[in-house]
């Protein structure tokens, strides 16, 4: 038997959601919902200015307001964290401790340093959240102003080269000469393209419920990382992580903000140590805007220089970037460049400006998303000067192997992509000419771009339970958040048992179950789901090992190479009328469980491959002459992303994907006051998103990829590759529509107009 086996192919079925009823019918417990008695509420109080110290707090009137049970603020925090002097106290930000970034301790309320705008300086604790809400109003804060910086534009001066970026990739990268592929270029295209900080809006917000029992401590919180919140959570309180349970079973979504823990796990835990209570901590909308993460602004120069056939002899893409003032946090925004398109000259630059702003964090595929704008934006620039079709210049500068780490591709399927949706789409119709297509006042563009993304995969654990009843039952720390990890995780453990995944039942979202990475970087399906296959082997052939030596089964003396699994049943390959039901095993064996846990590791293999997913976007607009109205009218995704675990979700997941690049193209941008340093638009009323009305038909489809190198199960994971340079796409449209390029998003009327 291979691991893949299991007559019933349960994996690779467009399978509804398992948890699809829970959710449409309240039975899913988010966060904030778990019942819990004598519960506390708990409200932040942000800092109203960015910049400066606080001179004064006077917490007296809070205090003093009915129902309030503590007010903690700077004056009378525990001391966090592990050691001493350090000043740093902004939000999320930590600048001790090595290792993982994502496991500093955070220190908030440690001293009266204010880096921006709307940082956590305290937390009211009241019997409702009325009163916590009303008496947090109170607190009265007496600041000493600076004058914050918050302008990227205005601060290029000030733009540093950072020591690393988020992932292992150098700060300056790239191969040849830069200046020597320009000057033998036919064409050139020298463009600096600009996105805004934007931010995650997952429709959950941010929650923790902090119970003590003792010295333990459990958290019922809206994550992504179970295990991460708890590293953290224990590196700040300063207790042993056995201590703290995370409990995360459904998240509303995490786009990146619920990836690691925030300050306001801290205060919920420190507030429930104080009142000796319960407490509930709910971000509110608003609040969300400065206490969990933006996806950084971003001004990136590029150059390309091509022959006159298309070949590229120069890449060049400069970035400036934000961070914050207090933590380092550098996006990679040049790393799909580095990889994309064959050129012996490339350089990939990465500067940094520190602003007075929330710390920038992860945001769905953070640095692919902004850096593929650009790149593919300046492509399409690069074809319209050379009157190449701009699918074919892509095809043209296809590198056959990776150009960046000298290494074979895994698999690459970007011309196959780029083809194929070519003729779905119907780009033969497309006349290359600008503003040459028009209906009426609408007049009509075509554009496409290329997406990458990489496939990551992480170790992880997972517990597999074949019980006497013939059911099994999966455990596994990983989250959900809502892109199907309960529903594909069901289809791999049915696969890899012989079962139908009704029988199947899998527990996520629990540090009291096999430790996982977190959810995110697209490596959810690869991770969790090649543990959840070596873990149910590993219990099969537990299994298996029953009937071989015993004389009861008609099984015996077969090899595990001679039976199969069909419909939860051990069968004889050569005869199968020889056969017996796991249910049937385990109790002739008297055994109430066949329990295998395995911790599954990649091998070395991603060093002699290089392993990516890759896809085309295609956008059609139609503009309105008269408003600047820019209407995405039809969108396909055509992407390569190894094995297809669940077609239905992971279509889903790219459609979410394709609707934020639009948003990304149209809508999205958080606007910031300079004088003041804080969001205006802080709420989903002024923060557009898109809307089902913005929104064509979006298809999407997957070409046929076999990689047998990324992991057993050939999946390269498809959380984050579908917004990926689908923002390109819509403004490749919008210049093909109108002759007007847009290198700033989002494309607004006012910029058509
Ligand atoms: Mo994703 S930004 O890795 O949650």
């Amino acid at each position: 038997m291979n691991a893949n086996q299991g007559n019933n192919q349960a994996a690779g079925k467009p399978m509804n959601r398992v948890d699809g009823r829970l959710k449409v019918t309240g039975g899913a417990r988010y966060a904030a919902e778990f019942p819990t008695e004598n519960l506390a509420h708990a409200v932040v109080v942000e800092s109203t200015i960015a910049r400066g110290r606080i001179t004064k707090i006077d917490t007296s009137a809070a205090e003093k307001s009915p129902g309030v049970l503590a007010v903690i603020t700077h004056l009378n925090a525990p001391k966090l964290g592990q050691s001493s002097g350090n000043r740093n106290t902004s939000g999320e930000q930590a600048v001790e401790g090595g290792g993982d970034p994502f496991s500093k301790p955070i220190l908030v309320l440690q001293d009266t340093t204010i880096t921006f705008y709307g940082q956590h300086i305290g937390v009211v604790i009241a019997e409702t959240l009325e009163q916590a809400r009303y008496a947090a109003d109170l607190v009265k804060v007496t600041y000493a102003k600076e004058t914050p910086v918050v302008s990227l534009e205005k601060n290029l001066a000030r733009a540093y080269k950072p020591e690393k970026l988020l992932i292992p990739l150098e700060p300056d990268s790239g191969r040849g000469d830069i200046n020597q592929g320009l000057k033998e270029a036919d064409v050139q295209v020298d463009e600096t393209y600009s996105t805004p900080v934007e931010h995650h809006n997952p429709m959950e917000s941010s929650a923790t419920i902090a119970v003590w029992q003792g010295d333990r401590l459990t958290l019922y919180d809206a994550s992504q990382n179970v295990n991460g919140v708890q590293t953290t959570v224990a590196n700040t309180l300063r207790i042993p992580p056995q201590n703290i349970q995370v409990i995360s079973h459904y998240v509303g979504g995490g786009f990146g903000c619920k990836f690691r823990a925030k300050s306001h796990n801290i205060l919920a835990a420190i507030a429930a140590q104080r009142v000796k209570r319960p407490v509930k901590l709910v971000l509110t909308r608003q609040q969300m805007f400065t206490s969990v993460g933006c996806r950084p602004h971003s001004l990136q120069r590029i150059r390309l220089g091509a022959k006159k056939d298309g070949k590229l002899t120069a890449v060049a893409h400069e970035i400036t970037t934000q961070t914050d003032i207090a933590r380092e946090f550098i996006e990679h925004v040049g790393a799909g460049t580095n990889m994309m398109y064959s050129t012996p000259n490339i350089l990939v630059a990465h500067r940094a400006v520190p602003l007075n702003m929330v710390a920038p964090t992860i945001m769905r595929a953070p640095g692919e998303t902004p850096g593929m704008y650009a790149l593919e934006s300046g492509m399409d620039e690069l074809a319209y000067k050379l009157g190449i079709d701009p699918v074919e210049l892509r095809i043209i500068n296809d590198p056959p192997q990776d150009p960046e780490k000298n290494l074979p591709w895994s698999s690459r399927s970007l011309v196959q992509c780029l083809q194929q949706g070519a003729k779905r789409f119907g780009w033969e119709r497309r006349n290359p000419k600008p503003r040459s297509m028009q209906e009426g006042r609408y007049l009509i563009g075509y554009g496409v771009a290329s997406a990458t993304y990489p496939a990551n995969r992480r170790p992880a654990s997972a517990r597999t339970r074949i019980l006497s009843d013939g059911k099994v039952l999966v455990q596994i720390a990983a989250t959900d958040l809502g892109t199907g990890t309960y529903t594909i995780l069901t289809q791999v453990a049915a696969e890899a048992l012989g079962v139908s995944p009704e029988q199947v039942r899998v527990e996520i979202g629990d540090t009291q179950l096999p430790p996982t990475p977190g959810s995110g970087g697209s490596w959810g399906a690869a991770s969790y789901g090649s543990a959840v296959q070596d873990c149910c082997v590993a219990a099969r052939a537990k299994v298996l090992a029953l009937v071989q030596k015993d004389t009861r089964s008609s099984l015996k003396g077969l090899s595990d190479g001679d039976m199969e699994v069909r419909a939860g049943r051990i069968v004889s390959k050569q005869d199968s009328s020889k056969g017996e039901t796991y249910q049937q095993i385990l109790t002739r064996n008297n055994l109430k469980e066949v329990v295998a846990e395995v911790e599954s590791k990649p091998d070395g293999t991603a060093k002699k491959y290089s392993m990516h997913s890759f896809g085309a976007h295609f956008a059609e607009v139609r503009i309105d002459q008269d408003l600047g109205e820019v209407r995405v009218s039809r969108f396909l995704g055509v992407f390569g992303a190894g094995r297809i675990l669940n077609p239905k979700t992971a279509a889903s997941q790219m459609i979410g994907g394709i609707v934020w690049g639009i948003g990304m193209a149209l809508h999205e941008e958080t606007v910031i006051d300079e004088r003041y340093g804080h969001f205006v638009n802080h709420n989903l009323g002024e923060y557009h998103v898109p809307v089902n009305a913005d929104i064509p038909n979006i298809e999407v489809s997957f070409v046929e990829e076999k990689d047998p190198h990324v992991n057993p199960l050939g999946v390269k994971g498809v959380g984050e590759i579908g917004i990926v340079g689908a923002a390109a796409a819509v403004a490749n449209a919008v210049y093909h529509a109108t002759g007007k390029r847009i290198r700033d998003l989002p494309m607004t009327p006012d910029k058509l107009l």
